[in-house]
């Protein structure tokens, strides 16, 4: 059954994604798309440090770090989302709030997002555009209201309903799932580190945080789950291709690209085929030097150089 609420918010996404291919520039990092002009050049140079608190128990520590690499993955929400780029971090940078989020047809004031119009508000289904903060999930957890303890799945049915109601997304393997739900449960207000400075270093850890949880999925035989956290990784390759779009970086990021097509055909295999695409994903990665040196010489001349972004943006921002 498809509930008006969640029709409007697939179609503001749909349009603004038109608006987007339409109007604005085409290259340049994806968050353009949904960010205030005066917050871009902070929300593109620094992310909130994490508020992971450490888990002992190994079963956990995995599940959480299968969660922290959904939550960046954008093929998660499916559909326009998806080709959008937005994903669970976009609204929720870091696991914290966005104050300079502002989606076209989706945000009222900046920092608002109309995500649960169909599960929570009182016009339960009848298409209203109800835009809420986006609440800080690494704050205080007494000002949440998703029960968050794990002997109740509220948290689960919440994610789940967000995804396959709200966004229209996909089906969720369960161990995505789980992991996103841990995820949350393990943000701890205690537990931050300091905000985290966004350079080529810090984006190649995150594509190697997504393939060695796609590598351990595999391994367990669960294709489903393996296949989104690769498109996790080849989603983090998108992030830093848009750094290098400007004139004179297109031979340092060839090989980048040549890269990210390969990952992308193990990406489709992995999904049907988890034994023979796992020796294919080990080889990708044992050649990943390969495109990564080009990237690294060229890094100061790309828009992770905090003063060639501040020039790119231009004034105002
Ligand atoms: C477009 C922005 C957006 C995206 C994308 C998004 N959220 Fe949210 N999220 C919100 C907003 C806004 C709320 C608050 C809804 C409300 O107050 O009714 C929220 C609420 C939540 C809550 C409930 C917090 C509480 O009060 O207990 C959780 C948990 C959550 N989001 C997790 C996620 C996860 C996991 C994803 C990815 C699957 C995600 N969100 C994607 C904007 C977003």
């Amino acid at each position: 059954m498809i509930r008006p609420a969640r029709l409007a918010l697939v179609a503001a996404v749909a349009a603004a994604g038109l608006a987007a291919a339409a109007g604005t520039p085409r290259t340049g990092p994806r968050a353009l798309q949904w960010t205030t002009p005066d917050a871009q050049l902070a929300v593109l140079s620094a992310e909130p440090g994490s508020c992971l608190a450490p888990a002992a128990d190994p079963q956990r520590a995995r599940s959480i770090a299968i969660g922290a690499v959904a939550f960046r993955a954008p093929l998660l929400l499916g559909g326009q989302a998806a080709r959008a780029g937005l994903s669970c971090s976009a609204c929720h940078r870091g696991g914290h709030d966005n104050p300079g989020f502002a989606y076209p047809g989706l945000s009222g004031a900046p920092g608002t997002a109309d995500v649960t119009s169909s599960l929570f508000s009182s016009h339960r289904g009848d298409g209203a555009f109800n835009p809420r903060p986006i609440p800080n999930l690494s704050g205080d957890k007494a000002l949440l209201t998703v029960d968050q303890s794990p002997a109740s799945s509220a948290l689960e049915s919440f994610i789940n309903g967000l995804i396959r109601e709200e966004f229209d997304g996909p089906p969720v393997a369960a161990a995505v799932l789980t992991g996103l739900a841990d995820y949350v449960r393990a943000l701890s207000p205690g537990a931050c580190t300091a905000q985290r400075v966004i350079d080529l270093a810090g984006a190649l850890a995150d594509v190697d945080a997504a393939l060695d949880n796609a590598e351990w999925l595999a391994r367990m035989g669960d294709g489903p789950a393996a296949r989104l956290l690769v498109s996790a990784a080849r989603s983090e390759l998108g992030l830093i291709d848009e750094r290098f779009a400007l004139p004179g970086l297109a031979r340092a990021a060839a090989p980048l690209r040549r890269a990210g097509a390969a990952l992308g055909a193990i990406e489709r295999q992995m999904a049907t085929d988890p034994a023979r695409a796992l020796p294919a994903l080990q080889r990708w990665r044992a050649g990943a030097g390969g495109w990564q040196r080009p990237l690294r010489s060229a890094e100061p001349r790309s828009l992770f150089n905090p003063a060639v972004l501040a020039r790119w943006l231009g004034p105002g921002s």
